[in-house]
């Protein structure tokens, strides 16, 4: 059975966005892997951040980056083609509950919102918690990511729930060493997964 391993994904969202090539050249230095680039449209949720002009001019810049768009937007299927021109490597959608089991089946990955979508640097939601558990309980091998509100206080709830993947925007963007923090996130999900290896 392949072990899952831990995957580090700073969401963007709450940096500064004048310098998104900087900022994600500065997180992918500080150890991450992969980036986490929230898509709005405005309508889905009550903010607009950027779309696929803006993906396409980062993977120009970084052509070996890892790119993940969460797409909270109203009709995601618009999105997809475009957002495909933009060669982005996975996409996150916001599905129905996830005890919709064909659904998860069929994915490679399930993502669990950890705050209300829209904003970068709110309260981490502890009571998903569970959501997470139930999923790595069903699905060993799933990547499951969690999203939002996570940073140093709050990963080992995320850990100990089962998730692997983890997108942290505001611990890590607003931290005064950022690889320090991505080590420690790091840490906390890989002590939990050879836990669990090795029963
Ligand atoms: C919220 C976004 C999250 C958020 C994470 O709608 O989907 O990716 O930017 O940022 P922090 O870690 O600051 O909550
Ligand atoms: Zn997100």
């Amino acid at each position: 059975m392949p072990k899952l391993c831990c995957k580090i994904g700073p969401s963007i969202l709450n940096a500064d966005l004048s310098q998104l090539y900087i900022e994600s050249q500065r997180l992918i230095d500080s150890g991450a892997d992969y980036l986490h680039l929230d898509v709005m449209d405005g309508i889905f949720v009550p903010n607009l951040t950027f779309g696929h002009p803006v993906v396409k001019c980062l993977r120009n810049k970084l052509p070996n980056a890892m790119l993940e768009t969460h797409m909270m937007v109203q009709n995601p299927i618009q999105w997809i083609a475009p957002m495909a021109d933009a060669q982005v490597n996975q996409y996150t959608f916001h599905t129905e509950p996830c005890d919709d089991v064909p659904l998860v089946c069929r994915k490679i990955k399930e993502a669990v919102m950890t705050v209300e979508p829209g904003f970068g640097g709110q309260k981490f939601m502890k009571d998903m918690m569970p959501k997470v558990k139930w999923l790595r309980n069903n699905y060993p091998n799933l990547d499951i990511e969690v999203d939002g509100g996570v940073g140093p206080n709050t990963i080992d709830y995320c850990a100990k729930a089962g998730a692997n993947m983890i997108v942290s925007g505001t611990a890590i963007i607003q931290a005064e060493n950022p690889p320090q923090v991505i080590k420690l996130l790091r840490e906390s999900v890989n002590k939990e997964i050879n836990l669990n290896a090795s029963v």
